[in-house]
């Protein structure tokens, strides 16, 4: 984070306290804030950049067995978000020292906002609200904050006391095992012994990047699920608007919607992303519709078990479920068209089709769904739709349109650059890729695409290492610079081999290539030869 901090070690034995000066693990969703107006901001600024877990078999020399509270802290320490200046100088980007760089971990006080209020009953627990956890993908606003999406944060909790679970707390996933093992370290994670602390978790949290004493602020009126990334617009009366989809099989697409300009709510001292309507996709066979999550009405009342709106937040899943929104393949990133106002979603792969929006079961590849609001509002309460792409490898599946230059699968991260380039990164899992009883032997490491939503062509630009997915991806102003980050080099991959604390480079050596070093994730700044804008 800074040249005077501490060094990284290829070892991983830097200790949790030098964790939280230096730059977090598995790097996601990102953007980059220019440092002013006009070209010179397309040669320096921030980069936000979220830390979206770790794997422990790489974070500490030997692994994560036995699990200790130094191993909590040092896992902490490696999530979250980071804000880092970065500077052209010479031909490449380099981090620089600023004032304003800071990480935000699993241990940052934390601020709540909005209809679930800070004081609320389901939000008392035995420590301060603190940290942000599995921060997957981003959405940045119109006025210069960043937002971070905490995703599968129901692994971080377990308890080995006996515990019988509330539908809610299951419906999110909650088990007494979890998958991080941090709870038999640390009470903080121990469900038994503090039970509201999973509440704090599942929300977008806005973070003023040019603020670096501000507060993380949790967005309540957005819904508490898994959350992919946030993506913004603006609809036909100033409101701010902002798509997330909800990352697991059989999940919803939300949209929500201010009430009033954004302008008017930032000009008289409030967020606009305090005041507005949450609203779940139903996806009709032609044209679908944006149900609503309002306290009162329909299937949400006091007498259908609705407390208030504040319940209906915390339980934001099974409000969906009541008032029938469709359930979609894993929805992924959503991607707002700068121009056109088309909105792009991709959905991983899944299995809850058949349906016209979910068309194959099993689906291993997943598909990018493109809607067109009504009137061409990002307000507006109905839609059409149709798929942009379905993925895949035709030699699997013959209704697949891709060829050797563009075959892909498990679309993730989408971005629409300001030409209205569609850029697309994909998260194919390790426990699929290279394998032919998948589907996926043809296919090949993850990869990021770009797509011309006009005509539909799609081309390769980019393969990444063995054993990552290739996650945030965002460009400087002048679109000379595209960054993308390269997330779990070297993870596990069913296909090619499990790393050790021993060996842990097994599957790769990426970027470092240090032969007693190890694979970690990075962000790769790449510019045209001879100049020009990226993607031409
Ligand atoms: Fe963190 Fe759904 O990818
Ligand atoms: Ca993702
Ligand atoms: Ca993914």
């Amino acid at each position: 984070m800074l040249a005077s901090g501490p060094a990284w070690k290829n070892d991983a034995s830097n200790t949790a306290a030098e964790q939280a000066q230096q730059i977090g693990m598995n790097h996601d969703g990102m953007h980059f804030f220019p440092s002013e107006p006009g070209p010179a901001g397309s040669r320096s600024g921030l980069l936000v950049l979220n830390h979206e877990h770790i794997d422990q078999t790489l974070l500490t020399p030997d692994g994560p067995t036995p699990m200790t509270p130094e191993k909590v802290s040092k896992g902490l320490a490696a999530h979250g978000v980071s804000v880092v200046a970065v500077s052209l100088v010479d031909g490449s980007w380099r981090a620089v020292d600023s004032p304003l760089n800071r990480r935000i971990t699993g241990s940052t006080l934390m601020a709540f906002s909005g209809p679930v209020s800070p004081d609320h009953p389901a939000l008392k627990a035995n420590n301060p609200p603190m940290g942000t956890l599995n921060n997957c993908a981003n959405g940045h606003t119109p006025w210069g904050t960043y937002l971070t999406c905490e995703e599968n944060w129901d692994g971080y909790f377990g308890t080995e006391a006996p515990i019988s679970l509330t539908p809610a707390e299951k419906r999110y996933g909650l088990s007494p095992e979890g998958f991080v093992g941090w709870h038999t370290a640390d009470a903080r994670f121990d469900l038994a012994r503090n039970r509201n602390e999973p509440n704090r978790f599942g929300w977008v949290v806005e973070i003023d990047p040019k603020d670096p004493k501000s507060t993380p602020v949790k967005r309540t009126a957005l819904g508490r699920i898994k959350h992919e990334n946030a993506a913004t617009a603006e609809g036909r009366d100033g409101q701010i608007v902002v798509y997330t989809g909800d990352d697991s099989d059989g999940e919803y697409l939300y949209k929500f919607v201010g009430t009033g300009p954004w302008r008017q709510h930032l000009a008289e001292g409030r967020s606009p992303l305090d005041h507005g309507r949450l609203h779940v996709a139903r996806f009709d066979e032609s044209g679908g519709a944006w149900l609503p999550l309002i306290h009162g009405q329909g299937a949400l009342t006091k007498a259908k078990g609705w407390a208030d709106q504040a319940d209906v937040l915390l339980r934001t899943r099974q409000a969906a479920d009541a008032v029938g929104a469709t359930k979609l393949d894993r929805p992924e990133w959503v991607a707002v068209h700068p121009t056109s106002g088309e909105v792009f979603v991709t959905l991983t792969n899944g299995s809850s089709g058949p349906t016209p929006i979910n068309p194959r079961k099993p689906n291993p590849y997943g598909q990018i769904v493109r809607l067109r609001e009504a009137e061409g509002d990002q307000g507006a309460g109905t839609f059409d739709w149709d798929i942009f792409v379905l993925a895949g490898d035709p030699d699997y599946d013959s209704a697949v349109r891709l060829d050797d230059a563009d075959v892909f699968g498990s679309p993730d991260g989408v971005i629409v650059d300001p030409d209205g380039r569609l850029w697309i990164a994909t998260d194919v899992s390790n426990s699929s890729q290279q394998r032919s009883d998948r589907g996926y032997d043809r296919i090949g490491n993850n990869a990021l695409l770009a797509a011309d939503p006009t005509s539909g062509d799609i081309r390769r630009f980019l393969v990444g290492p063995r054993g990552c997915e290739v996650t945030g991806v965002t460009l400087t102003p002048d679109q000379e610079t595209l960054f993308v980050n390269i997330q779990h080099p070297g993870e596990a991959t069913n296909a090619i081999g499990t790393p050790t604390p021993a060996n842990p480079r097994v599957v790769s050596n990426w970027p470092d290539f240090d032969p007693a070093g190890r694979p970690r994730a990075a962000t790769v700044a790449i510019r045209k030869e001879g100049g020009g804008k990226i993607g031409t």
